[in-house]
């Protein structure tokens, strides 16, 4: 029989929310109408891809003029980047070593072209320093873009966003942030919030792939970064993903209409899977904070080293869990998580992103603690090691032997 997949990484991406796809599907089908043509067929797509901007702007406290839709969050942070040199004078970027490779692979590239990049210096949970933020924007030599993420993806740190817009603001600097992590999972007010972009990304938040939000704070000059077509106001060319922008919309609304009770919930499955899995397994720490520092859909565990992080994934995998390894620089063999070498995480530890969603049970959070004791109680009580050199037929002939001597054992 088939398992039931346990999906515990919602932040590499989230499962479709039922009504989202109900939305999307009229637009898959009947309503096929290119927005720019000037028949109702067309004009129903245009009106539904305005309205769709509306009610995302209202949620935001925004004007639906200040939203643009993009591909995702690459490209929503690309555009922020890249416009603010070329179109806003800016000469220098300051952002954190932390940042998600589409920021800091924009970075690199800008770098070759003269712009000055400084990272700022992030203590061992991945916080920022804001007094050196505030020491750094003093200088107002060169106009300068502050590019922060609003959490970190891989180990849940949250930037006090409302603090780093006004250190901005008060230096004059460009403020982007890349809410990719908590775009429908945060409240966001953009009429309080000093920020000028934030980018999103629907698939985060149980929207569908490959649409994605640019906010431009009204009066920022920002020119078109594809050139073709007139669509987005001049600002982004070629034909509207219809389907995806009422998808997102509609992901975004249903995500802000039980916003607190949802924080609750997932709040507490965080809660009670830490606190199960620090009382039964030795020697687990966590990269990252994870108290109100941290986003409350991620939780970094640290494991003893018991073996190679990649085939406990595999085990995980067997019995249907997902979840998303990283690994510390280990003697030149691969480069690991950025993140987690910013953090100086020992090479030798097993590190686990457990991400959860509103979707997820008590239930399944026991599955998986009980698999995980399972795993680590055998290795670490009898010293078992996990060894990469096995072939994959004895790995699952082991892993299942071992599973069910100890569920023998306790059943
Ligand atoms: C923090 C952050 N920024 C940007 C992105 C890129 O988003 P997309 O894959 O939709 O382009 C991601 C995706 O994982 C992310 O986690």
């Amino acid at each position: 029989m088939e398992k039931k997949l346990i999906y515990l990484d919602n932040a590499a991406t989230t499962p479709i929310h039922p009504e989202v796809i109900d939305a999307m599907i009229p637009f898959l089908s009947t309503h096929f109408g290119n927005p720019s043509s000037q028949y109702s067929l067309g004009r129903n797509t245009r009106s539904a891809i305005e309205g769709a901007r509306k009610r995302i702007a209202k949620i935001l406290n925004c004007s639906p003029a200040e939203l643009f839709f993009t591909s995702g969050g690459t490209e929503s942070n690309n555009t922020a980047i890249k416009g603010a040199v070329r179109d806003l004078g800016v000469k220098r970027i300051i952002s954190s070593p932390i940042e998600h490779h589409c920021g800091l692979h924009t970075f690199d590239a800008l770098e070759k072209e003269g712009v000055e990049i400084v990272y700022l210096t992030i203590d061992n949970q991945g916080k920022i320093d804001y007094n050196e933020l505030t020491r750094l924007l003093s200088d107002l030599e060169k106009k300068t873009l502050v590019s922060l993420m609003h959490a970190n993806n891989e180990i849940g740190v949250l930037l006090d966003i409302n603090r780093v817009g006004k250190i901005c603001k008060q230096y004059s600097a460009f403020f982007h942030c890349d809410t990719v992590p908590t775009f429908g999972h945060l409240p966001l007010d953009l009429g309080s919030i000093e920020v000028d972009f934030i980018s999103a990304a629907a698939h985060k938040f149980h929207g569908p792939k490959g649409i994605g939000l640019l906010f431009v704070r009204k009066g920022i000059p920002l020119k078109s970064f594809m050139h073709g077509g007139g669509q987005e106001r001049n600002f982004r060319a070629g034909t509207e993903n219809v389907y995806g922008i009422v998808g997102l919309a509609k992901a975004f609304e249903l995500a802000n209409d039980n916003l607190m009770e949802d924080i609750k919930k997932v709040s507490y499955l965080k809660s009670y899977f830490k606190e199960k899995i620090t009382a039964s397994i030795p020697d687990i720490s966590y990269n990252g904070p994870t108290d109100e520092h941290s986003i409350y859909t991620i939780l970094n565990v640290s494991f003893p080293n018991v073996g190679e992080a990649p085939l406990l994934l595999f085990s995980l995998d067997l019995e249907g869990i997902c979840v998303s390894g990283g690994s510390a620089c280990s003697s030149g063999a691969n480069a690991g998580s950025h993140v987690l070498n910013a953090l100086n995480v020992p090479s030798d530890r097993v590190n686990i992103r457990f991400s959860f969603s509103k979707f997820n049970t008590i239930e399944e959070l026991d599955i998986v603690l009980e698999k995980l004791k399972t795993t680590f109680l055998l290795k670490i009580y009898f010293g078992i090691k996990f060894n990469l050199g096995i072939s994959v037929d004895s790995l699952i002939y082991f892993h299942s032997i071992a599973f069910s001597i100890f569920c023998c054992h306790i059943g």
